[in-house]
């Protein structure tokens, strides 16, 4: 990859995966570069759970039921801290999500530098998971990023983007 544009270029949304495991070097990599993403206030109002056994993949699959996420080897589960988030006082603005999703971004970026695969979701059904994987009640789920090694045959739909002139507008 020899630019920024370029690994953004390459990322794209995998929705099925191989049976080939991620290596402990890659995984930690990749939560280096989540450790390390910016947040209001560098409050960094998160929690990362790593899904890898079993048991937990399957009970992880009950929350988002489709085919292609089930052959995902490992998801991550990202968490906003709301007893730690930053709030602006002007509005009463909570900022969680947008930390996290920073976070989750470098998650996604940094695993396509490494030939990996990922996709956000969020459609998935929360209190069925906060049933399955109970954490502290101040914990909520933002998103579920499966992880893995890119399928073969995977299908990577084109998805077109609103030109530049349509989203910024400079004054
Ligand atoms: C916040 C967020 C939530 C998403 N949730 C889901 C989801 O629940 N299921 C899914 O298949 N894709 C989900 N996506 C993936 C989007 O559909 C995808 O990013 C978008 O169509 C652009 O395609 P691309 O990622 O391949 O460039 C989500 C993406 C974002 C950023």
């Amino acid at each position: 990859m020899d630019s920024f544009l370029e690994l953004c270029q390459t990322r794209y949304s995998v929705r099925k995966y191989s049976d080939a495991p991620v290596s402990d070097s890659d995984l930690n990599y990749i939560l280096e570069c989540v450790r390390i993403a910016p947040s209001g206030v560098n409050f960094q109002p998160w929690k990362f759970v790593v899904v890898k056994s079993e048991e937990g993949r399957k009970k992880l699959q009950r929350c988002y039921d489709r085919e292609w996420f089930s052959s995902a080897p490992l998801y991550i589960i990202a968490y906003k801290d709301t007893a730690s988030e930053w709030v602006r006082k002007y509005d009463g603005k909570h900022i969680g999500d947008i930390d996290v999703a920073i976070a989750v971004e470098h998650l996604c970026l940094a695993a396509t530098e490494k030939g990996l695969g990922t996709c956000w979701v969020c459609n998935f059904d929360p209190s069925l998971l906060s049933e399955l994987f109970p954490q502290r009640e101040n914990l909520v789920p933002v998103a579920l990023i499966p992880l893995g090694h890119i399928a073969p045959d995977c299908q990577k739909r084109e998805q077109g983007r609103k030109v530049l002139s349509e989203i910024v507008e400079t004054i």
